[in-house]
């Protein structure tokens, strides 16, 4: 699958499978040469990253990251004995501990979670399956949304949910979990979506009434914007000249960052403006590649989740 998006719909993927969404469009924008080195900094369970190795030769190069620990075990098993490619367990905002400056041919980030992390109720992310109220990423850092929700006063709580999951109701919401907390910490996904359930009045069709306290919950215990924020010039840093940056998100506030960052990054610094001659710190240092590209009807009628991605493009140019 992808990334979460605005609207989990009610209809999930079986178990274990993720579908790459906007697969051939990301992987032609990468423009992929057979002795390249690329990186997919969101391996998940390896579906871009496969169809990277399948277009590398013998001289290829890829290396991917992930901060989860089944993405781990997912790229042994789909690397096992091949020596084009690396696996590193780590946040992709620390990008520039493992690839070199100027030395990646394309770098692809597919936002998000992954339908096997939404699809195990144990990961604590999907309010249709019942299971301890997680939602990291990696468990193994970082404050679980539970502890999240058991710490944090009404105020706090109802801005991550207003603003991450643009959630009308978000003061109702919050103010109705810490109502619940009074008989009791709030520990299960499915106490959680009852809970909000309860709050939020009337019905959207086809959507549960948790999705966008659940997406905001997501987003904010794995500090997803941020994260994103802290990546991109580490990525920029890690192109050589010609190389691909390939963003595809699925939340207007990822793709703003994406858009912004690409945006800034090709165009002349404006505090040079009037000199002369630009100095060679001024000039762009990428190029747009096209306009934004969304999935279109087939993908989105084969993988609902295709419905909120956008991918954006960027080339590296000379410094
Ligand atoms: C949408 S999935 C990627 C799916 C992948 N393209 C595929 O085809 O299987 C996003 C993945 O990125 C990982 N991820 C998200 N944010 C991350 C971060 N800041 N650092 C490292 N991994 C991250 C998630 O754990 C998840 O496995």
């Amino acid at each position: 699958m992808t990334g979460a998006p605005n609207g989990v719909p009610l209809v999930e993927p079986r178990g274990g499978e993720h579908a790459p969404v906007l697969r051939n469009a990301a992987i032609d924008s990468l423009a992929i040469r057979a002795d390249g080195c690329y990186v997919d900094a969101t391996f998940g369970r390896g579906g871009h990253a496969g169809e990277i190795l399948g277009r590398l030769g013998d001289e290829g190069k890829l290396v991917a990251i992930d901060r989860d620990p089944e993405a781990a075990a997912a790229a042994a098993v789909l690397f096992s004995g091949d020596t084009r490619a690396r696996f590193v367990r780590s946040r992709f905002s620390e990008l520039a501990q493992h690839v070199a400056p100027a030395s990646a041919d394309g770098i692809l980030f597919d936002l998000g979670v992954s339908s096997p992390q939404l699809d195990e109720a144990r990961r604590g992310f999907s309010f249709m399956r019942d299971g301890p109220l997680d939602m990291r990423m990696d468990p193994d850092s970082g404050v679980s949304a539970a502890a999240f929700l058991a710490g944090s006063g009404e105020r706090e709580i109802a801005t991550v949910i207003a603003r991450l999951g643009e959630e009308r109701h978000a003061r109702r919401i919050a103010r109705a979990i810490v109502a619940a907390r009074a008989s009791g910490p709030i520990e299960t996904t499915g106490r959680l979506a009852g809970v909000v359930a309860a709050a939020v009045p009337g019905r959207e069709p086809g959507r549960h009434p948790a999705t966008r306290t659940f997406q905001a919950l997501r987003i904010h215990v794995n500090d997803e914007l941020a994260e994103l924020e802290r990546a991109l010039p580490q990525a920029v840093e890690a192109l050589r000249p010609g190389g691909r940056l390939v963003v595809i998100s699925f939340h207007s506030l990822e793709d703003r960052i994406a858009k912004r960052f690409m945006r800034a990054a090709s165009r002349e610094d404006p505090a040079f403006a009037d000199l002369p001659l630009l100095p060679a710190s001024a000039r762009p240092r990428m190029k747009l590649i096209g306009r934004a590209t969304f999935a279109d009807e087939t993908e989105v009628a084969r993988n609902p989740r295709a419905r909120s991605a956008v991918m954006r493009v960027a080339e590296r140019l000379p410094s």
